[in-house]
């Protein structure tokens, strides 16, 4: 797997990634993590955690990566295609404002999207989805509809749902994400998190 600090990328083994993990109580990643400013934040707020920011665009994180927090990776990878050897990694996963290929992925239940989701989080791991309105109308949903059918794809393939909560410009204005903070301040500040569990395993 491709990991990135700066310009630098550097390859890294699975089980390297797995050893630097295991000192760590609880990971998290953030999927479609765009300059990785939430993951830094989280990494920050909560050192116990290890974070793991994930994007398929590399000129993204080329500043943020440069950070030298010890709990935080930032990894190269299209979030249709996860490696199989990226399993059982994650307590929470987060993607936050997703566009292009990843929102499609989940409107419309993309095999390998789910099934890499499903292999990513270890047992009743938690999923957060923000999502905002003008991202789901460019790719022809209103918000609510949208969410709803995120959920629907979601609770088809076995996750849990945990509800859905708006978000308005000061909730919005309060996440420490670069697109949650422009998205506060456009003309069109609707949000909302879909919450979900992914199942226990053994499958239920
Ligand atoms: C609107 S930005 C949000 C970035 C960040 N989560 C934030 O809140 O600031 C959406 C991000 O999703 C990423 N993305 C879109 N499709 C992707 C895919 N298939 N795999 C990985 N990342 C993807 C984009 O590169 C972009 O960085």
């Amino acid at each position: 797997m491709e990991i990135i600090r700066g310009k630098t990328p550097l390859v890294i083994e699975a089980t390297a990634l797995a050893a630097r993990q295991t000192v760590y109580s609880h990971t998290l990643i953030d999927l479609g993590t765009g300059d990785g400013r939430f993951a830094e934040a989280f990494a920050r707020q909560q050192p116990d955690w290890f974070v793991i920011g994930i994007d398929a665009c590399r000129e993204n994180l080329q500043v943020r990566s440069r950070a030298k927090l010890p709990n935080v990776v930032y990894l190269i990878a299209n979030a249709l295609e996860l490696p199989a050897e990226w399993s059982g990694l994650a307590d929470r996963i987060t993607i936050n404002f997703p566009w292009g290929s990843l929102l499609g992925g989940l409107l419309g239940g993309y095999p390998a999207l789910l099934d890499g989701l499903l292999a990513l989080g270890r047992s009743g791991a938690g999923l957060e989805i923000r999502l905002n309105a003008g991202a789901l109308a460019e790719a022809g949903w209103d918000l609510e509809p949208g969410a709803a059918a995120i959920g629907a794809v979601l609770a088809a393939n076995g996750f849990h749902a945990r509800g859905m909560q708006a978000l308005g410009a000061a909730g919005l204005k309060a996440f420490p994400s670069t697109w949650s903070r422009r998205l506060a301040f456009g003309r069109d500040p609707r949000a909302l998190v879909l919450r979900a569990k992914l199942p226990n395993y053994p499958r239920e």
